[in-house]
């Protein structure tokens, strides 16, 4: 028996990366899967791999017509929406003098408002079916700060806002609202920035030291992974009560640091 058997869900920026793996693990476990994505080839390929339970549809989470379209379609087809996990995101990696006003502004609309417009889309439905399940992806710059990162950080900190807030009014319709903030390293969302001040190497090197040692030759997938099924776990029934609260898949990242020169650092 799946863990999602029965269940409808639509997983945005679904073309590649995590939400794809979100996809792919919620069909695994018996959903039916709405992939959602402006990468349209990418999209409708990973849909078609997926098998007959997955559909690819095209959703600029920054647009309102478009989560209309989407919601109307998926209730045509299945019925229902039982989850919605706003992953899509974008990242800009530039100091803060060279951040400017547009950087921040183009990431609050794809990473907050993208988020805030889908649960909009989704709660009338989910309301009438008597509840559901929100997951947002927010990320570790969501709970610390960083360099690098801060137009990235003040959405994802805002996304968490989002979360707690909608979490409040939505909990009297049995509608739980989480976020999920991991660490994974992947620097496809970084490609850009790469040569620009980001070198992927030393980045990766800090995260190896940083956090939980994985296990040996735990690759990028199988982190990915970590985070779809803790997404899975708050999709699915598994618990009924988590709502309004972060999620941290970091390997004690943002939790602390190993002290050298005192007792317990080694
Ligand atoms: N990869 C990491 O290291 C990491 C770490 C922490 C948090 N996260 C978060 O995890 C989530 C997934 O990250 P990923 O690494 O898979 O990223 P990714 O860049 O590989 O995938 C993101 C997807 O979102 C899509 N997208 C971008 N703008 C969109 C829009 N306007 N409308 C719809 N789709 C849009 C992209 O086309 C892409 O397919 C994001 O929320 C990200 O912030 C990632």
């Amino acid at each position: 028996m799946g863990r999602m058997d029965g269940k409808v869900a639509l997983v945005t920026g679904a073309a590649r990366g995590t939400g794809e793996a979100i996809a792919r693990l919620f069909v695994h476990e018996g959903a039916k899967v709405m992939l959602a994505d402006i990468r349209d080839d990418a999209g409708r390929a990973a849909a078609e791999d997926i098998g007959q339970d997955a559909v690819y549809q095209h959703l600029d989470v920054r647009i309102q017509e478009d989560w209309d379209a989407a919601v109307e379609r998926i209730l045509a087809a299945f019925g229902k929406i039982d989850a919605l996990v706003n992953n899509a995101a974008v990242l800009v990696i530039k100091s803060l003098a060279d951040t400017t006003g547009d950087d921040l502004l183009r990431l609050f609309r794809v990473n907050q408002l993208g988020p805030f417009l889908g649960i909009r889309a989704v709660m009338g439905p989910m309301k009438a079916a008597g509840g559901g399940s929100i997951v947002n992806v927010a990320s570790t710059d969501g709970v610390k700060g960083m360099n690098g990162v801060v137009a990235y950080a003040s959405t994802k900190w805002g996304l968490r806002g989002v979360t707690k807030a909608s979490a409040m009014e939505l909990a009297r319709h049995r509608i739980r609202v989480n976020a999920v903030c991991p660490e994974v390293g992947n620097f496809e969302m970084a490609a850009p920035f790469i040569g620009e001040g980001v070198d992927p190497k030393k980045a990766a090197e800090m995260n190896a030291e940083t956090i939980l040692k994985a296990p040996e030759g735990y690759s990028f997938e199988e982190r990915i992974l970590d985070v779809a099924r803790t997404v899975l776990f708050l999709a699915s029934d598994d618990c009924p009560t988590a709502t309004a609260a972060d999620f941290i898949v970091d390997g004690g990242m943002t939790a602390g640091y190993v002290q050298p020169g005192i007792p317990g650092d080694r």
